[in-house]
């Protein structure tokens, strides 16, 4: 049995903790992972309590010298953490008392281990948020970098996974560089109230040491200090947030790979993925999986499940803090890292796949895309837009049966069917007229593809 009298709360216990209990308890398995952040929040504090007057500068140098040292070791792997230390906080702290003493033992004024985890946390976080957004800016590079390769490559869009719409392979390449770049607008609004200071809150009600929370803040660059102690003490609004654009992120990764799953068949043949991405078949010889791919969609599942994870876990949790909220980090980091590594290996995948013309054009012209342009046409010259979507759905009818596109009907055919329908018909039908045929903002017209792709350009510092 392990003796409480050990533990920093040691004073009050009688007898001994049940083993089974530090195993139970014990998170530094995972929030070792915080240490870095541990030491420079700190470090911050220690230098603020010699500013009120809490330590002399002789005991702030020593504190900062021994948890600078602490740190480097943590780095070099010569650290040891124990388990019945219970977390990385009182693992660094345990060490920083063994080897400077009774100073060590005055870190832990006017704070709490409440308000110091939430700032490592807070801290790692918004770390993450900059790495995350800089894999998201290289995926929309590599999207980007797609449209002066892919330029004029005109593709069937789908609704319903049904044939549709003719679109510019560039206005498919800018439709997933908008989503990513939503979620880049999200971290980055996520990252305004990740980055708020929450120690000084202590445990919930503040401290009556004399504290400067504003001198922390700043040499931790943190945009402000959380204004209620109560309310900080309990949140952890900030890291679900970040659950939650993670999971959106990651269910856009996903339904890229769905696509690009079934765009790689030998039924769609539009995309050859590459090599480096895919695995083979241990027993079929012929195979090449586009495993990476169907992990990233099925990845999406434990990210998903991770912000279920957090949702649940804060429900009904009365203020403030409370040892369930530990749960919260193994949650958070496993969506960082799974998030991390996807849209790493999404942006080789973007880069590295080729589109098979050949493949996509004979898909063009089957499928009837350009039949709404030809409903449009009509509506033009006055035609109200129920009449011509029977008109011309009647007329797809007739190429069906016959199995012509419409281009290929006569034009006594097209007469037949309203007398508006004259030989300019011919200017509109087939993909690549469709295409020049569209005229709104936000549409797949060259024009308006090309404005988006040279605003994202330069949006991404990429050469014009
Ligand atoms: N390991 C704890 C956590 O991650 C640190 C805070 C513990 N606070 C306490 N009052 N027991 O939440």
């Amino acid at each position: 049995m392990a003796k409480q009298q050990h533990k920093p709360w040691g004073g009050v216990f009688e007898g001994d903790v049940d083993p089974r209990v530090e195993r139970f308890s014990e998170s530094v398995s995972f929030d070792h992972r915080l240490y870095a952040q541990d030491i420079r929040g700190s470090i911050a504090h220690a230098r603020m309590l010699a500013e009120t007057g809490m330590l002399s500068a002789d005991e702030r140098d020593q504190i900062v010298a021994g948890l600078e040292e602490i740190g480097h070791e943590i780095a070099a792997g010569t650290f040891e953490f124990k388990q019945e230390l219970e977390d990385v906080h009182m693992n660094v702290e345990r060490k920083l008392t063994e080897r400077l003493g009774d100073v060590g033992r005055k870190l832990h004024t006017g704070r709490s281990r409440n308000d110091q985890v939430s700032t490592d946390f807070r801290l790692w976080i918004r770390d993450a948020i900059d790495r995350t957004d800089q894999l998201l800016a290289n995926l929309q590079r590599a999207f980007v970098d797609r449209c002066d390769r892919d330029h004029g490559i005109i593709l069937p869009g789908y609704t319903h996974l049904q044939r549709a719409q003719p679109v510019l392979a560039n206005h498919y390449w800018l439709a997933y560089t908008e989503k990513f770049g939503r979620d880049r607008e999200r971290l980055a609004e996520c990252r305004r109230r990740v980055n708020q200071l929450p120690l000084g809150t202590a445990a919930l009600a503040g401290t009556t040491i004399p504290i400067d929370r504003r001198h922390v803040a700043a040499a931790l660059d943190f945009e402000g200090v959380v204004a209620n102690s109560l309310d900080s003490s309990s949140d952890r609004d900030f890291a679900i947030e970040f659950a939650f654009v993670l999971t959106l992120i990651a269910e856009h990764l996903s339904t890229w790979a769905e696509e690009w799953i079934l765009w790689s068949t030998a039924e769609f043949r539009f995309l050859r993925l590459p090599h480096a991405y895919c695995t083979g078949s241990s027993i079929m010889p012929q195979k090449i999986n586009p495993d990476v791919l169907e992990l990233i969609r099925g990845k999406t599942a434990r990210v998903v499940g991770n912000l279920t994870s957090l949702l649940v876990l804060i429900k009904g949790l009365p203020l403030a803090y409370n040892r369930d909220l530990q749960e919260d980090k193994p949650r958070v980091f496993d969506s960082a890292d799974t998030v991390e590594a996807s849209v790493e290996l999404a942006a080789a995948v973007v880069t590295g796949a080729e589109l098979n013309r050949p493949a996509i054009h004979e898909r063009l012209e089957r499928g009837y895309l350009d039949a709404t342009t030809l409903m449009e046409h009509l509506i033009k010259v006055g035609v109200p837009q129920r009449t011509a979507h029977e008109i011309i759905g009647k007329l797809v009818g007739v190429a069906m049966k016959r199995d012509v596109p419409l281009a290929k009907l006569e034009l006594a055919e097209f007469q037949a069917a309203h007398p508006a329908l004259d030989q300019s018909v011919y200017t509109v039908l087939g993909v690549e007229q469709a295409i020049l045929a569209f005229s709104s903002e936000g549409s797949t017209a060259p024009a308006m593809v090309a404005k988006q792709v040279a605003l994202w350009k330069e949006r991404l510092g990429l050469e014009p």
